[in-house]
């Protein structure tokens, strides 16, 4: 019951399961750590959770008809892995599958075609306690859950992700420790990385061993790194090297870059040969079918040596969205520039794009200019970047909801529908009706 492919530019809409799905004890779910770290309201600046987010576990029918009536075809989402495996005892939760059997098939049913990320942050809270990220053991764990996955929705499934912007797991969770689970110590970071990469590659590996009919990749948020004056060229190849190069090298070649694997090792005492075993890096490197490029916005960094790694982060000269994150479409041109060089031929999807405005009233909110004119910049960018070639078969906006955003809580605002959050009534907005014009037009986008 695999949906109907076209040759149409994929206009889609993306969120993830943490962020809107609530019923967070709903048919058996186990607690993730998001569930833990949001028990302490300062981590998060309205001090809310993600409990009941956009009720979507209850909507879901709604919510589908709601995507279908916008005109977008394509849906980004992901699962939870606490639904699926609730606890140590490693038994499937069968109303878990369900959930997500019910979810595909309807959106089938809707002529929306799935593209499902295994993982986006909500790790059960029970594997964190064994050690998380920074246990092999949880490799492990991840491969038992993608290949259940697999085997259970593969029939409906044809476009899969493994992991979620890696690079983030680790700065939110183990360096800023302003995401969960709220650890600073750089040193674990790059543990976490390592074995998220891994347990990406061991996945890939099930996908290609099982045989499933379908295509599998992995979603980096790429972000150019910049710099005012030449004596910041070291800081600035850092920066690019932690954010951009060290999952790209990893994932098309089995390194990782030189410079910074360096630094660490002299900054951080790291030993590299302990943590990487034998095969890891061709485990790593496991061939994609396609990439998932999240972009935003840019960085521009100069020396500081009262900063973390001597980068200071400044502002740039372009607006900002009220996330202060600079508009700078161009920089995507850079960030696929990057992918060019590892494999010009390799499938992109933009799998994450778009703005956070907020306003005092539901009227500022519903009025979102800003929004359609930070897309429509964006689209532009695209549509040159196919005119040169750039094999982009796809966009999904970020996102459908306002939704839970992370240590923003309720007050980021992502969507380009409004959720009331007492009634749960959703609102599309100026920029969600504006996309679904947007996509009548330029259904192939060349
Ligand atoms: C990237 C993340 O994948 C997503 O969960 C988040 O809400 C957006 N960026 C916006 O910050």
């Amino acid at each position: 019951m695999i949906s109907e492919m076209t040759d149409d530019f994929k206009w889609g809409i993306s969120t993830s399961a943490y962020q809107i799905e609530g019923g967070y004890q709903e048919d058996g779910k186990g607690q993730s750590i998001w569930d833990v770290f949001t028990e302490n309201k300062d981590n998060i600046v309205d001090g809310s959770d993600g409990k009941v987010a956009c009720n979507h576990y209850e909507l879901y029918k709604d919510d589908i008809d709601l995507i279908a009536n916008l005109g977008i075809k394509y849906y980004r989402f992901s699962i939870a892995w606490t639904r699926i495996f609730p606890n140590n005892s490693y038994e499937i939760n069968e109303k878990g599958i369900e959930f997500y059997i019910d979810l595909i098939k309807y959106m089938i049913q809707k002529g929306i075609e799935p593209l499902v990320c295994l993982h986006h942050w909500d790790l059960p809270y029970y594997l964190y306690e064994q050690g998380g990220w920074l246990n092999r053991e949880c490799v492990e764990a991840f491969e038992k859950y993608a290949e259940t996955v697999f085997i259970r929705l593969g029939k409906y499934v044809k476009h899969w992700t493994t992991f979620n912007q890696p690079y983030s797991i680790a700065y939110g969770g183990y360096v800023t420790g302003k995401r969960a689970p709220g650890k600073q110590d750089i040193p674990s970071a790059f543990k976490v990385i390592h074995n998220v990469l891994l347990a990406h590659g061991k996945a890939v590996g099930k996908f290609r061993e099982l045989n499933i009919e379908g295509k599998i990749g992995i979603i980096l948020n790429l972000m150019p790194v910049h710099c005012l004056s030449e004596e910041d060229e070291d800081v600035r190849q850092l920066e690019d090297e932690f954010r951009n190069k060290w999952f790209l090298d990893a994932v098309f070649m089995g390194t990782y870059p030189k410079m910074s694997r360096t630094f660490l090792e002299k900054e951080y005492n790291m030993d590299f040969n302990e943590l990487m075993q034998a095969e890891d890096m061709k485990v790593i490197s496991e061939r994609l079918d396609f990439i998932g490029v999240n972009y935003y916005t840019r960085k521009i960094v100069r020396y500081n040596e009262e900063c973390l790694f001597n980068v200071e982060y400044i502002d740039g000269s372009n607006d900002s969205t009220d996330d202060f994150r600079e508009i700078y479409p161009n920089g995507l041109k850079e960030a696929l520039g990057f992918i060019r060089k590892y494999d010009p031929q390799l499938d992109i999807y933009i799998t994450e794009n778009g703005a956070d405005y907020r306003g005092d009233k539901v009227e500022d909110i519903l009025n979102d200019e800003k929004r359609i004119e930070f897309l429509d910049c964006h689209f532009n960018t695209i549509k040159e970047l196919i005119h040169d070639g750039f094999p982009i078969k796809g966009y999904y906006l970020w996102t459908l909801f306002d939704n839970f955003e992370w240590e923003n809580g309720y007050v980021g605002k992502y969507g380009i529908v409004y959720v009331n959050r007492d009634t749960q009534e959703r609102i599309v907005k100026n920029s969600g009706k504006w996309y679904t014009g947007y996509i009548n037009e330029n259904k192939r986008f060349w």
